[in-house]
């Protein structure tokens, strides 16, 4: 786990050196489309739900994520002008398999996300782009992530004519991660793991884009840490998570220096004020925080940057609840099953 976490930045920008021609074709596919459709399990569903964010803010395009495993329920009004794109690591994961033969079926065009060449997945599409992130070995889906949202980024760019304003994205993130993983970022979220392995929950929030990385960062830790961890859309806390919180309760918070920031921060008051302990994660600190992840600040592409705090703090709360951080319980790398 920990070595794949570090492959990020070299993955990243042999990504953004060699997929360039298949990232302008899915741009074509997407602006050739009525409609367009991402989907996924997991990680990759998390990669999907986020694609929505940066289509709608780079580009003013509607995207519907519909996680693979309930398309077949939403796949009615599916059509021959509709544009279906699957993310997917391993290619092999049943449920991906099923929506894409679902879309087929309904006369749409299929696209995937992809890393594993050859993959079923791969072999069913008309448009591919591969993430080239090198095999993943471990469970825990790490760099097949990041590469699948620089992709999603890299394509709302090349949709709009705009690649390498994209692709300078993408490698100032590469560089983020890279800063990140050698500076002392590292001990300091060692240390907040230490401080984690002992509690019993933990609420993630986050809001827009850092939405989707409040579940993916939620999903990393309890994979492999099994401490029950949640993400949650920032503002839906006062609609019920928040009876949860008790003194003491752990309360990560996604807060970039973006248009979410003011509304995220006065969610991590609430928290504190019934008593949670909050971990800000963010380029700038802010009083309301206990512990403070200090990432560096990466524009649009910071959902690429934060996940990486996630992954490290699932994998030293895992060490520290004396896991093994490379065989997670219960878990498959591919799901070949229903
Ligand atoms: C399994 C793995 C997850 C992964 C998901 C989707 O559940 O444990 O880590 O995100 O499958 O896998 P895929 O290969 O389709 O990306």
């Amino acid at each position: 786990l920990s070595k794949e976490i570090a492959e990020q930045p070299a993955a990243l920008r042999r990504l953004v050196r060699d997929g360039q021609e298949e990232i302008e074709n899915l741009a074509h596919a997407i602006n050739t489309s009525e409609d367009v459709i991402v989907t996924g399990c997991g990680t990759a569903g998390n990669a999907a739900l986020a694609g929505t964010y940066l289509f709608t803010e780079l580009c003013s395009r509607t995207v519907t994520m519909i996680p693979a495993s309930e398309f077949r329920y939403r796949s009615r009004t599916l059509n021959p002008n509709s544009l279906v794109i699957a993310l997917s690591q391993s290619g092999e994961t049943l449920d991906v398999l099923d929506a894409i033969s679902d879309a087929r079926q309904r006369g749409a065009k299929l696209a995937a996300i992809v890393n594993t060449p050859m993959s079923t997945l791969d072999r069913a599409v008309n448009t591919r782009v591969l993430l080239r992130a090198g095999v993943e070995q471990c469970v825990l889906a790490t760099k097949s992530y990041t590469t699948m949202l620089a992709t999603l980024l890299l394509a709302a760019h090349a949709s709009t004519g705009r690649w390498s304003t994209g692709a300078d994205l993408v490698l100032h993130a590469a560089d983020a991660i890279e800063l990140m993983l050698d500076d002392g970022s590292r001990d300091q979220i060692r240390e907040v793991a230490t401080r984690l392995a002992k509690a019993e929950h933990l609420f993630v929030i986050g809001r827009g884009s850092h939405y989707p990385s409040a579940l993916e960062t939620a999903l990393k830790i309890k994979e492999v840490s099994y401490l029950h961890a949640e993400g949650f859309a920032a503002g839906e806390l006062k609609h019920g998570v928040i009876a949860l919180v008790e003194a003491g309760t752990p309360c990560l918070v996604l807060a970039p220096d973006d248009a979410t920031r003011t509304d995220t921060l006065s969610g991590a008051s609430e928290l504190r004020s019934r008593g949670g302990r909050i971990i800000g994660v963010g380029s700038t600190g802010d009083a309301v925080f206990d512990d403070f992840i200090k990432i560096p600040h990466a524009g649009v592409a910071s959902t690429i940057v934060e996940s990486v705090p996630g992954q490290l703090l699932g994998y030293f709360t895992a060490l520290a609840r004396g896991n093994d951080p490379d065989r997670p319980r219960n878990l498959a790398k591919s799901v070949t099953v229903k």
